[in-house]
């Protein structure tokens, strides 16, 4: 199979990637087959996967507007994927130019990707690193490089969470971000949701992910909810991703379709 020029040696392209899955629901150039053929086979399960991905985009879009409006310059985006249109930094530039983002991917994939279309950027990096080492990643020196940890800063844990397994325990992972966030600080989460919908669903989707180096773990409204511990969610709470402010209350409908939900967080003070 012809390797291009952006993907390292070092991946393996027979191998799907979630990061690669998830650029060719948003009609990416960067997948290559056997990504195409975990990504069908999701769509066989769950034929709104597409949808998914474009609904989770939209949230993340209207979020970081969101935290623009409200005066945060610094984001530390985490499982950030392959930057395709729309990316935190572009969104925020548009109200504060000043904006400085980090994204983190442990995708070499999105990693590589997304050194290529940031190079010469000054107040935007990336850094290859797993989530699931949350003080890896704030002693990182880029990191601490480019964001002012005495200042707030919007971590985004965006369409993330669901790759990380209860027994890797999410909720001291995020108590070590939180810990390191100054007052004014706020927390972005999305995540796979099942509730209201199709029983065997779960089973579906989570068989073909076990094929993928990230299996998925679905999580309810009430577990995703306690997962803002110390944070208090911005209205309208956690809800089906199309529901958080949306645009028109035409883009909210059908809402569950949707799969993710999501909600922000500001940090108590
Ligand atoms: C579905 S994409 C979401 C991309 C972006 N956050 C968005 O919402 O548009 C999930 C990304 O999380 C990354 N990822 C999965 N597990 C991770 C982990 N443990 N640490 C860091 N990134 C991870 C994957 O490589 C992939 O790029």
């Amino acid at each position: 199979m012809h390797r291009p020029d952006w993907a390292p040696d070092s991946i393996d392209i027979e191998r799907p990637s979630v990061a690669r899955m998830y650029d060719y629901y948003l009609g990416g150039s960067h997948n290559f087959a056997a990504d195409r053929a975990a990504a069908r086979a999701i769509v066989d399960a769950v034929p709104e996967a597409p949808l998914v991905a474009q609904a989770n985009r939209a949230f993340l879009r209207r979020a970081v507007q969101f935290l623009a409006e409200a005066g945060i310059r610094q984001f530390l985006d985490i499982g950030s994927g392959i930057p395709t249109v729309g990316n935190v930094h572009e969104i925020a530039r548009r109200i504060a130019p000043e904006s400085r983002v980090v994204y983190v991917d442990v995708d070499p994939v999105a990693v590589a990707h997304s050194w290529e279309i940031l190079s010469g950027d000054d107040t935007t990096t990336v850094i290859q690193e797993d989530l699931r080492h949350p003080e890896r990643i704030l002693a990182h020196p880029e990191v601490t490089g480019l964001l002012d940890f005495s200042q707030p800063v919007a971590v985004m844990i965006v369409a993330v969470l669901h790759f990380v397994p209860d027994s890797d325990r999410p909720d001291e992972i995020l108590r070590t971000l939180r810990e390191a966030l100054a007052p004014g600080s706020y927390l972005v989460l999305s995540q796979a949701s099942d509730e209201g919908r199709r029983p065997t669903e779960r089973e579906d989707v989570e068989a073909v992910y076990q094929r993928t180096d990230n299996p998925l773990w679905i999580r309810g409204q009430a577990e995703l909810t306690a997962l803002f511990d110390g944070f208090e969610l911005v209205d309208p709470g956690v809800v089906w991703v199309p529901q958080w402010r949306p645009e028109t209350p035409e883009s909210a409908e059908d809402a569950e379709r949707a799969v993710l939900r999501g909600g922000v967080g500001r940090l108590r003070e």
